[in-house]
């Protein structure tokens, strides 16, 4: 392909910050693309009385795309008070770059596609289309109206202030303009998959002109009979954007009512630190993130660099790059659901270069953990009667198959709330693991609560129901009308057999993510999970896996410092638990790194002196109760105490004593200071160790503390 080329222009504060952040992703997707950087915003007007110099232009004129960082714009005081000193009081007059490349280049539509990123509600994909030449912003702004237009104003207001103290603004539109407009917003729709155009206006306010627009917008609508299209008052699709988005393609308004909608896309989106816009013209196109220069957050690396690549992606698809632009939608979207860090705005306190460098990331070795959520539906858990049994095995199964299992929901029986507890996460994790509700009786609702949350009508599935017949008869249990419901599922689903009982599980992919639905009797569960993994691969999270240290006798603060300093690349997805007297220290990662296998590496030695195992067990679960050892102390309380440790009673003798006496603390009941545990092996040096005496289960301590000397003693 050929060479194109780009021009960037930083402009002023955060744009700057986000553009060296993001613009490296073109190296890492190697495209021929070669960059050119140009001068515009602020500091140009300071310098030299223009916001874009001719410098910029001659670049613009050989460039095949623009993109921009952002530029700060100021009042009319303030900008002729940081004019350079020869200019001022010349008449200079500032006119913000972002009109300037609009109107010189003739880009008449912006557009600001607004899709589902993260968080709840449903995954939707709209894009707004805003006319950017004419409509309200067409510059007919009078301040005292002109005498041309008087004749045709009579307004009681009027009346009573006069011409001069009236201010106007007109709202043109034209059958050039909105020829284009609706062209360019049906062609738009074809290109990204939309089925719906809507016209956003306000014709029963603005009858004339909006019944012109209707006009134009029938007639080229024509052309395109495979798009639904529709007119909606502006405000109430300000409501419509905000409740329903997922019920929306492109959006099309006039210039005002598009500004404002565009801004609300964005919002719904995920807010300015994701929205990305473009402008469209006849012949070059320019690309820039939603969000301004943001003075008070520059030069603190602060700005969230994910509008940034979302503007570079809309660009690389107009040069023709569309898997390049894909791959970096992908990219921000997976990290932004998976990353344990983002940018403050997302609640997070990474850096917008860390968080570029983990997008980048992302796209380089694509190879992120899978996410999964698990719903387990029923009253009888809500209320405490039964262990939740199937939440710990599904979790157990897929953390084994490699998922990072990110949030457990219990649910009760209702439909409405299965319904809004499968929408949390459809859309937001890879898999989403449904268990219970799935029987022939009255409280059974979740096959109907899936199908209703993915949109999808429930079908009647023959071959499941020709199955539970043959089942229930080779059971020997009478087939009643009641138990045709098991053989409906959401249109789409494929069943799963359930080897254990009688109703079928069922599968079926969502906006990208899985939702597999499980049977809530645990054995049927489990059956139904197993069959549904069955031949199955899973692939990117290979190389995730898990390594674990059991500790004795130290803090988790001073555990995390320390593998904070020797483990940079994986000290966040660390993970501390007590298992009182031991701390437990795990992590599941990517080790096929040669930087994480040394980090590791590092971490193991350094533990050495407090590791009591790796694979999870306890000091004394790994005697034999076999071993010829002998527990002994002077304190009759401990002795009786130590016996039930494992070891034969007969075999070389450890001596076991606590200062205070273990029987003098549990007869004051004073817990309070340290106990200093001493254990003597048959020959070599006394072992000490000295704990926090916090209350009667240090006892654990001591046994565990004693069988870890005996493990590790040179006898
Ligand atoms: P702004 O978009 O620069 O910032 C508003 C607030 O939004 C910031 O304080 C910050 O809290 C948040 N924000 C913006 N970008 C973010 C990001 N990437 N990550 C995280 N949070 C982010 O809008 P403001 O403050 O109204 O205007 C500042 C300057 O930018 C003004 O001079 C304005 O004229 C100019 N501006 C330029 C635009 C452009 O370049 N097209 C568009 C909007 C404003
Ligand atoms: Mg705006």
């Amino acid at each position: 392909m050929k060479t194109k080329k780009v021009l960037i222009l930083p402009g002023d504060g955060i744009g700057r910050e986000v553009c060296d952040a993001a613009l490296p992703v073109l190296t890492a997707l190697n495209l021929p693309i070669e960059l050119e950087y140009g001068d515009i915003g602020w500091e140009c007007w300071k310098k030299e009385g223009d916001t874009v110099p001719q410098d910029t232009w001659d670049k613009i004129a050989r460039s095949d795309a623009v993109l921009l960082g952002a530029i700060t714009s100021k009042g009319k005081k303030q900008a002729e008070k940081e004019l350079p000193e020869h200019l001022q009081g010349t008449g200079h007059k500032f006119v913000s770059p972002v009109i300037q490349l609009r109107q010189k280049l003739g880009l008449f539509a912006n557009v600001r596609p607004s899709y589902y990123i993260s968080g709840q509600g449903k995954p939707f994909n709209m894009a707004v289309i805003r006319e950017n030449t004419e409509g309200l912003y067409a510059g007919f702004d009078y301040h005292g109206i002109p005498e041309q237009i008087q004749s045709l104003l009579s307004h009681p207001n009027i009346d009573k202030s006069g011409f001069d103290n009236s201010a106007i603004t007109l709202r043109l539109q034209t059958k050039f303009g909105l020829t284009r407009l609706f062209k360019f917003a049906f062609e738009y729709a074809v290109k990204h998959g939309h089925k719906r155009v809507t016209f956003a206006d306000k014709p029963n306010v603005m009858r004339d002109s909006g019944a012109f627009a209707e006009e134009v917008l029938d007639s080229v609508a024509a052309n395109y009979p495979e798009i639904e299209y529709d007119i909606q008052n502006v405000d109430a699709m300000a409501l419509w954007l905000a409740t329903r988005p997922e019920q929306f393609g492109v959006i099309v308004a006039e210039n005002m009512f598009g500004d404002i909608l565009s801004d609300l896309a964005g919002g719904v989106m995920g807010g300015l630190g994701l929205a990305p816009s473009a402008n469209y013209g006849e012949g070059t196109a320019y690309f820039e993130p939603v969000h301004g220069s943001a003075p008070s957050m520059y030069g603190k690396n602060k700005a969230n660099p994910s509008a940034m690549f979302l503007s570079i992606a809309l660009m690389l698809d107009y040069l023709g790059f569309e898997d390049a632009a894909e791959k970096i939608r992908v990219a921000v979207q997976e990290t932004i659901r998976k990353s344990k860090n983002l940018t403050y705005d997302f609640g997070g306190d990474a850096s917008t270069s860390e968080l570029a460098a983990q997008i980048i990331d992302n796209i380089e070795n694509n190879k992120q953990q899978l996410s999964a959520a698990i719903i387990t539906v029923g009253d009888e858990l809500l209320a405490g009667e039964y262990h939740n049994t199937n939440l710990k095995e599904i979790s157990e199964f897929l953390q084994d198959k490699g998922y990072h299992v990110a949030e457990h929901l219990v649910c009760s029986d209702q439909k409405s709330m299965i319904n809004r507890a499968v929408n949390k996460y459809v859309g937001a994790v890879d898999l989403l693991v449904v268990s219970g509700g799935l029987g022939p009786t009255s409280d059974d609702v979740t096959r109907y609560a899936v199908a209703s949350a993915l949109s999808l009508p429930v079908e009647f599935n023959e071959q499941s129901w020709q199955h539970i017949c043959n089942r229930m008869s080779s059971f020997k249990l009478e087939v009643c009308d009641k138990d045709k419901v098991q053989a409906y599922f959401p249109q789409g689903a494929t069943t799963i057999a359930n080897s254990a009982g009688i109703a079928q599980g069922f599968t079926l992919t969502r906006h990208n993510t899985e939702v597999l639905v499980l049977p809530g009797p645990p054995k049927e569960m489990s059956a139904v999970l197993n069959k549904a993994f069955e031949n199955r691969q899973s692939n990117r999270i290979a190389q995730h896996s898990k390594h674990q240290w059991k500790l004795l006798g130290v803090t988790e603060t001073q555990i995390n410092v320390l593998i904070e300093k020797l483990a940079p690349a994986i000290a966040k997805q660390v993970k501390y638990i007590w298992r009182y007297p031991y701390l437990n220290v795990s992590v599941n990662c990517d080790d096929s790194q040669p930087e994480v296998i040394e980090q590791l590496q590092a971490v193991t030695n350094s533990l050495e002196a407090f590791t009591v195992s790796r694979n999870g067990l306890n000091a004394s679960q790994m005697i034999e109760a076999t071993e010829a050892l002998c527990w002994k102390s002077d304190d009759v309380q401990l002795e009786e105490l130590l016996q039930q440790l494992p070891g034969n009673g007969i075999g070389p003798t450890y001596y076991v004593n606590t200062i205070p006496a273990i029987s003098d603390v549990l007869s004051t009941g004073s817990f309070d200071g340290t106990l200093e545990i001493h254990v003597q092996a048959p020959d070599g040096e006394p072992r000490v160790l000295a704990i926090p005496l916090r209350d009667e289960y240090v006892t654990e301590y001591v046994k565990e503390f004693a069988s870890w000397c005996y493990l590790t003693s040179e006898s």
